[in-house]
């Protein structure tokens, strides 16, 4: 059977003061849609398998909030980390532990925090990613780029597989994570490069083979954890001696772009929508407009504008906000913290998030 494997980390830093530390991105309703990011995630995901087999990986500090979330989901597939080591033990952690029960088992993995439009597309690319899987590659999911992000991962479509059951499915021939904004252009202008949407999909032991190769410490540690999965004591005593030593790298860094050197990746191109708002740019452009006003996420009576073009007003406060003259400008109020900045420089709030923590 197919797995579904949502891994739950990062704080979306970007998204602050949305997002906090104990609220991460994935636990909010970004767009006022009545479900959290991980919500509609785990809504997105049932048609491909029954609950007995969608596992989530998180934190030890945000289970009790993603298991309040999503009741649906079994304790026993609730994976918890003592600490943050990115979504190469995440995704790792749970690959070890299905290779145990079921090395041919394959599994997805898709990103908690994702805003997906076309469900029927969407299934249908994970349809084929998992026949392509079945001939032992990591599949990923391809994206027509829009612009030169350097926030993503480029895939270089390389010759199609021709698998009957997946006929959209390529090699990679390339795997380039979150490269500058030069390289960024050009494989945006040569047209033979997809963005990684953050999903991959595979067997169990293909993931283990290619960790080993490629991050054989990763690999072991976790080897150890899965190897003593299903005794309560003996986990919870190997996880706290071992998760601190693992190394701390992306999925992309570790597997996909070694992998694609030697002709293991696929890709299925996908025709669904996707964002993965990663910023109050994006957010904005998921928002409803009305003309050329500036899109409200809240209640649109708190909000007071004249002469103010294009831009998002947050008002999560409950107090007014007026604004007078000002294009394409980001305000977010909350009730302890507000943040002013504009479209074009969304990005560069993590940079202020940290200067906050400097100053307590
Ligand atoms: N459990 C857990 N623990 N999950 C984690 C951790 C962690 O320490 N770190 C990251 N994750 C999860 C995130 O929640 C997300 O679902 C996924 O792993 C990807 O991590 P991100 O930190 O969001 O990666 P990214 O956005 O910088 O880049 C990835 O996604 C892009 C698409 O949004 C890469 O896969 C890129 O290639 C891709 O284009
Ligand atoms: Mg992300």
């Amino acid at each position: 059977g197919f797995w579904a494997v949502v891994p739950a980390g990062g704080a979306g830093t970007r998204l602050w003061p949305l997002s906090r530390e104990g609220h991460p991105k994935f636990l909010l309703d970004l767009t006022h849609s009545g479900r959290s990011l991980i919500q509609s995630t785990w809504h997105r995901l049932l048609p491909l398998t029954s609950p007995s087999r969608l596992m989530v990986v998180t934190g030890r500090v945000h289970a009790p909030g993603v298991q309040e979330q999503l009741p649906d989901l079994n304790p026993l597939n609730l994976l918890t980390e003592p600490s943050p080591k990115e979504s190469a033990a995440a995704i790792g952690l749970a690959a070890a532990v299905l290779a145990r029960r079921d090395p041919e088992a394959i599994m997805g993995s898709f990103a908690a925090d994702h805003m997906i439009a076309g469900d029927e597309a969407f299934l249908s690319a994970v349809a084929e990613a998992v026949e392509t899987a079945r001939q032992g590659y990591l599949v990923t999911i391809g994206i027509a780029p829009s612009h030169p992000a350097t926030g993503f991962g480029y895939i270089r479509l390389g010759e199609s597989l021709k698998i009957p059951e997946a006929p959209n499915a390529r090699k990679v021939s390339q795997f380039k994570e979150k490269p500058d904004g030069r390289t960024a252009a050009a494989y945006l202008s040569s047209g033979n490069y997809r963005w990684n949407a953050g999903m991959f999909v595979g067997k169990a032991k293909v993931l283990m083979e290619l960790l080993e190769d490629n991050e054989p410490e990763l690999y072991e540690g976790l080897t150890k954890i899965a190897a003593v999965w299903d005794d309560e004591v003996l986990r919870e005593q190997t996880m706290n001696a071992i998760w601190p030593t693992l190394p701390k790298i992306a999925i992309d860094n570790a597997v996909a772009e070694p992998a694609a050197m030697v002709g293991k990746v696929a890709v299925v191109p996908a025709t669904f929508g996707w964002d993965d708002v990663g910023d109050f740019s994006s957010l904005t452009d998921l928002l409803p407009s009305e003309s050329n006003r500036p899109r409200v996420l809240g209640d649109s009576d708190l909000v007071v504008t004249e002469q103010v073009l294009g831009g998002i007003i947050v008002p999560a406060s409950g107090r007014v906000v007026a604004c007078l003259g000002v294009d394409d400008i980001v305000i977010v109020d909350t009730p302890d913290a507000l943040l002013v900045t504009t479209r074009a420089r969304s990005q560069e709030v993590k940079r202020l998030v940290g200067k906050c923590r400097e100053n307590g």
